[in-house]
């Protein structure tokens, strides 16, 4: 039986989160540079989306550009940045027909002024969108974005609009990029490499993790039906034991 007959539909993760590694390795095992590896890519995200939208899932993150990625050579930067511009202005059109809706994180003032100007115009098009929420990690790391939310809240704390005991939980994750959007319940990271890098660390706290081998341009969609059936026989237990969960399913 395929792994997409395997799905469970409904047991679906409302939030799937990726980090799409390996685009350079691809590019290296096929003796091309690593700007080819970025293009190959894309398709892979074109399809992962594609079929994200179909499964019903939510929320799909997928981790495009970390700010640390700013420190890679000038060439790969700027080639990235006109692919990103290129990808959008592609597939726009793609997005409006699935209504998906495109969503970023991250500290899109450094991206150049076309790059963002941009991806304003796709955000725009697509606010009315009520499909998938395609969110881009664009520019983003959690320490980035966790010590710009520790400064929201000195400043705030400063002010007198809050009090140290209403800093709780759900106070903080209202100061995170991702404020308006439920947790992760599943990351996929794909070239085995098993690293978070500096990637939703707050919010990741209860996801599931699927490390795959797989370069990020040989993703299938069959590689992804197989990390949801993988995830769906998982037993999330949020810090309480197997009985208590299993009592809760029957309620
Ligand atoms: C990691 O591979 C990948 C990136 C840093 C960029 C990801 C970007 C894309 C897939 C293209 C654009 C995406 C969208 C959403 C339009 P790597 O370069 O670190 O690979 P390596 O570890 O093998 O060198």
């Amino acid at each position: 039986m395929s792994y997409k007959d395997q799905i469970i539909k409904d047991r679906i993760p409302e939030h799937v989160a990726i980090i799409m590694d390996g685009n350079g390795r691809w590019a290296k095992q096929h003796g091309l540079q690593r700007m080819f590896g970025h293009q190959q890519g894309v398709k892979t995200v074109h399809e992962i989306t594609t079929v994200a939208a179909e499964l019903g899932i939510r929320f799909l993150t997928l981790y495009a550009f970390s700010t640390e990625n700013w420190n890679r050579p000038k060439e790969e930067v700027d080639a990235l940045m006109a692919l990103l511009v290129d990808t959008i202005k592609k597939e726009t059109p793609t997005l409006m027909k699935n209504n998906v809706r495109l969503l970023t994180i991250g500290d899109l003032s450094r991206l150049p002024s076309a790059t963002r100007e941009k991806f304003e115009q796709c955000l725009a098009d697509t606010a009315g969108n009520t499909g998938l929420n395609l969110v881009l990690a664009l520019s983003y790391s959690s320490r980035w974005e966790l010590t710009r939310a520790f400064q929201q809240v000195a400043e705030n704390a400063k002010k007198g609009m809050l009090k140290p005991d209403e800093i709780t939980e759900q106070a903080v994750a209202q100061y995170l990029t991702t404020a308006t959007m439920p947790d992760p319940d599943l990351l996929i990271r794909t070239s085995g490499e098993y690293r978070i890098s500096n990637f939703l660390l707050w919010q990741l706290a209860y996801a599931e993790l699927y490390f795959t081998d797989c370069l990020w341009p040989d993703f299938t969609v069959e590689h992804f039906y197989e990390a949801i059936v993988d995830y769906q026989h998982r037993e999330r237990r949020f810090g309480k034991i197997s009985e208590q969960v299993k009592e809760g399913n029957r309620l």
